[in-house]
């Protein structure tokens, strides 16, 4: 489909007057900011007749919009409202007044007071005035009409039909389909929505504008989308009358993932959601799609070892989109918890910054798992810690004691081995290769089959150590054996290093 979406914000009018306090002109000019920043195409800025300050802040907010996103204000089927509207939106390079008056039975009937033909002619009225009067200040003028509970015509969607066609006459250039309340099922709404797309002529650009009372609004608008609807009214953090709006994330990356051309923005999604929550004074919940801190978090063993072997695909597993798409730098995070594995604890403790082998990993895994069967999730410096206790502490038959430099290339070696002290010295090039010359002499020759050393921070664990040395030593059936330690002194982090290996091989 080439249709590109039209995304029209409604933050700063439903979303304003659901706030518990809504927003002053100068905060209503910082989320301004931030949905010219994410690149949406229409702004729908207050509702001037609710309050002088509303007016006031819909006037300073034409004044400075750019030129290419529209900008329109709420008016009720009445004259004043929408000369109001019109006053304080006009100078915006193209202005919109959006007009709305509800056409289900049960609104007319039990709250206009109307009845179907007099709710009709008044729809009309509103309209064909908004367009002489927009089209009077600025030749630009737009007018939106608004079938107020939309998703509750469905028992008179004939009669609402033939008044679209009829306000469309009148000079409505844009259509809007509100599920003002959710109630019901999605198919129903959507095939509504495009038996209304179907009648109406194509010029005329249809709106979805639903609300999450049930939680489907994302989806219900997602796919008005394919049904026919062009202009997708949705808000920031999904704010709104109730349990909200739709929630503009949501449904940016569904189109998005399903190849669907945007112009957003979407990499400034994760900040203007960060920024929203501390205007509104609303918290995001943790689960939240996309934006909840948990959002990116995996902590069953079988999702996490997806996740870690596909993370450098556009496509990964357990995962809607790569983080990095909505401007969220951080790492999808590794939780560990009872129903973790080896890959979470080689994931944690590499991004940690310490070198592991998977090998490594499936040993500790059963003592980490011991500790989050207790206390829930394990929090890295925990792993880090268990990491340093069982990998970088061999505990076994051999005891290192000491190694002193004696003479040039020659250091003197005393350990212990099943409650017997050894003193022996050995020469080599470098301290690695003298403790294994000594080890040698003593009756204990394993041949060195790898050595690297790496500078950790200081802070990283009490010790103060600055270094961590590998050694591999071949086993006795010629299997890499890995012993690792730590010290501030990088000689003996490297002998460290060669005990707790051997004590590996000979456990
Ligand atoms: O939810 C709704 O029906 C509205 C209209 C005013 C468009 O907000
Ligand atoms: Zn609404």
């Amino acid at each position: 489909m080439k249709r590109k979406p039209f995304f029209y914000d409604i933050t700063l009018r439903d979303g304003n007057q659901a706030l518990k306090k809504p927003w002053s002109i100068k905060e209503k000019e910082i989320v301004f900011n931030k949905l010219v920043e994410l690149g949406v195409n229409g702004i729908e800025v207050g509702f001037p007749s609710a309050s002088d300050m509303d007016f006031e802040a819909c006037q300073k907010l034409a004044n400075i919009a750019p030129d290419n996103i529209v900008i329109s204000a709420l008016a009720r089927s009445v004259k004043s409202d929408i000369k109001t509207a019109i006053d304080a939106i006009k100078t915006a390079t193209i202005p919109r007044v959006h007009v709305f008056l509800a056409l289900s039975p049960f609104h007319m009937k039990h709250v206009l007071n109307k009845e179907p033909h007099e709710a009709k002619q008044i729809a009309i009225d509103a309209v064909k005035f908004a367009k002489e009067e927009i089209l009077k200040v600025n030749k630009n003028g737009q007018v939106q009409f608004s079938v107020e509970h939309f998703g509750d015509c469905e028992e008179n969607i004939d009669f609402v039909i033939e008044t679209l066609k009829e306000i469309v006459k009148a000079g409505a250039d844009v259509i809007n389909l509100p599920n003002t309340v959710e109630r019901y099922r999605i198919k129903p709404l959507v095939d509504m929505v495009n038996k209304v797309y179907e009648a109406l002529p194509k010029e005329i650009t249809i709106a979805v504008h639903h609300h999450n009372d049930l939680g489907m609004s994302t989806a219900s608008t997602v796919e008005s989308f394919y049904a026919g609807a062009t202009q997708l009214e949705c808000s920031l953090n999904g704010l709104g009358e109730r349990a909200g709006n739709t929630n503009m994330y949501e449904v940016a990356i569904a189109l998005y993932n399903s190849d669907v051309e945007l112009d957003l923005n979407l990499e400034k999604i994760y900040e203007t959601a960060l920024v929203i929550a501390q205007m509104s004074n609303i918290t995001i919940h943790e689960k939240a799609p996309l934006i909840g801190s948990d959002a990116l978090a995996h902590r069953s063993g079988i999702h996490q070892d997806g996740a870690i072997k596909t993370k450098d695909m556009k496509k990964g597993a357990y995962r809607a989109i790569d983080p990095s798409i909505i401007g969220r730098k951080e790492d999808e995070r590794i939780g560990f918890t009872s129903q973790s594995g080896k890959t979470a604890v080689f994931e944690i403790i590499t991004r940690a910054g310490y070198p592991i082998s998977i090998e490594e990993a499936i040993r500790l895994t059963p003592i980490i798992k011991k500790e989050a069967e207790t206390t829930g999730e394990v929090p890295v410096e925990k792993i880090v810690e268990i990491y340093f206790k069982n990998l970088l502490e061999v505990k076994g038959a051999f005891e290192f004691l000491s190694f002193t430099l004696v003479e040039a290339d020659t250091f003197e070696l005393r350990f212990n081995y099943k409650d017997k002290y050894f003193d022996v010295k050995g020469y080599g090039n470098g301290p690695v290769d003298a403790c294994l010359n000594a080890l040698s002499k003593a009756g204990f020759k394993r041949k060195l089959s790898g050595y690297e050393q790496i500078a950790v921070d200081a802070q990283d664990f009490g010790a103060g150590a600055s270094a961590i040395s590998t050694i591999h030593l071949m086993g006795k059936n010629g299997q890499d054996i890995i012993g690792r330690a730590c010290d501030k002194n990088t000689a003996r982090a490297n002998v460290k290093a060669i005990f707790n290996a051997m004590n590996l091989v000979y456990n």
